[in-house]
């Protein structure tokens, strides 16, 4: 049986008032649900998050990190400097990197082994465009995103990821895959890690984001292959983030 998870993506929203209001929320009602919780907020607000959360059991995430290790790099901010605050997770990929930064796979690579080197826990981002999806190109666009790091990782270093499958066309759109649409993907991925190895493949946490909201949450975290969500808008309501993490 996999664990379910939640995770909130802040995404560039936040600042230190609201941050607080939502971190306690978070904390007073973190240890009745079921689902193991985690938060990404932005990095100038980790340390915040990481203080008011340290006793609660929800872990902590970055939205990204450098594919460097260290040096002369202005503006960026290595895996290790996250760990070192106390941040165990990082996202790898999201959509909003891959199609705003520019972030192609042989980068992604990069930082997911910086962060596998840092001791974080990547959650790799993956997902069609509505013209992928249109075309029928979808398993074979998520395949080709996951495969790289089939390649350049162990099985062991493997075993610290979670996938998340996010098609571009449902984040912040209102528009969600419907759960069979899901479904269907994350069958086609857990079928892509088997061919690496099939138990790990069915360890694998894969989750679902992309418009999750509390009333839809529960339809999608209840098929066999979807084990939680990476929640964006959704993530900065304690109410529905709640209400999701209940749902699963
Ligand atoms: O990381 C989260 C996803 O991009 C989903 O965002 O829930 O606002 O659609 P959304």
């Amino acid at each position: 049986m996999r664990q379910k998870r939640v995770a909130g993506n802040w995404k560039m929203n936040g600042d230190q008032a609201q941050n607080a209001a939502l971190l306690h929320a978070i904390a007073e009602q973190a240890e009745k649900t079921t689902a193991a919780l985690l938060v990404c907020p932005p990095f100038p607000y980790l340390l915040q998050a990481v203080a008011a959360l340290q006793t609660t059991g929800v872990e902590i995430g970055a939205q990204d990190c450098s594919a460097y290790q260290e040096g002369a790099y202005t503006g960026e901010v290595s895996a290790r400097m996250l760990a070192d605050l106390g941040v165990q997770w990082v996202l790898i990929g999201h959509s909003e990197r891959r199609h705003y930064h520019g972030e192609d796979n042989a980068l992604l690579v990069e930082k997911g082994r910086r962060a596998v080197e840092a001791g974080l826990k990547p959650i790799l981002c993956v997902g069609e465009t509505l013209a992928e999806r249109e075309q029928g190109l979808t398993q074979q666009v998520v395949a080709a995103q996951i495969a790289p790091f089939l390649e350049h990782f162990t099985l062991q270093e493997l075993a610290s990821f979670c996938i998340a499958y996010e098609p571009v066309w449902a984040i912040g759109t209102g528009l969600t895959a419907t759960p069979e649409e899901a479904q269907a993907v994350h069958a086609a991925i857990r079928a892509q890690l088997a061919e690496v190895d099939a138990s790990w493949a069915e360890q694998v946490g894969v989750l679902y984001g992309g418009s999750v909201k509390a009333d839809n949450a529960a339809s999608l975290f209840s098929m066999p292959d979807i084990d939680g969500g990476l929640i964006g808008g959704a993530s900065l309501d304690a109410g529905q983030f709640l209400a999701i993490a209940n749902a699963a």
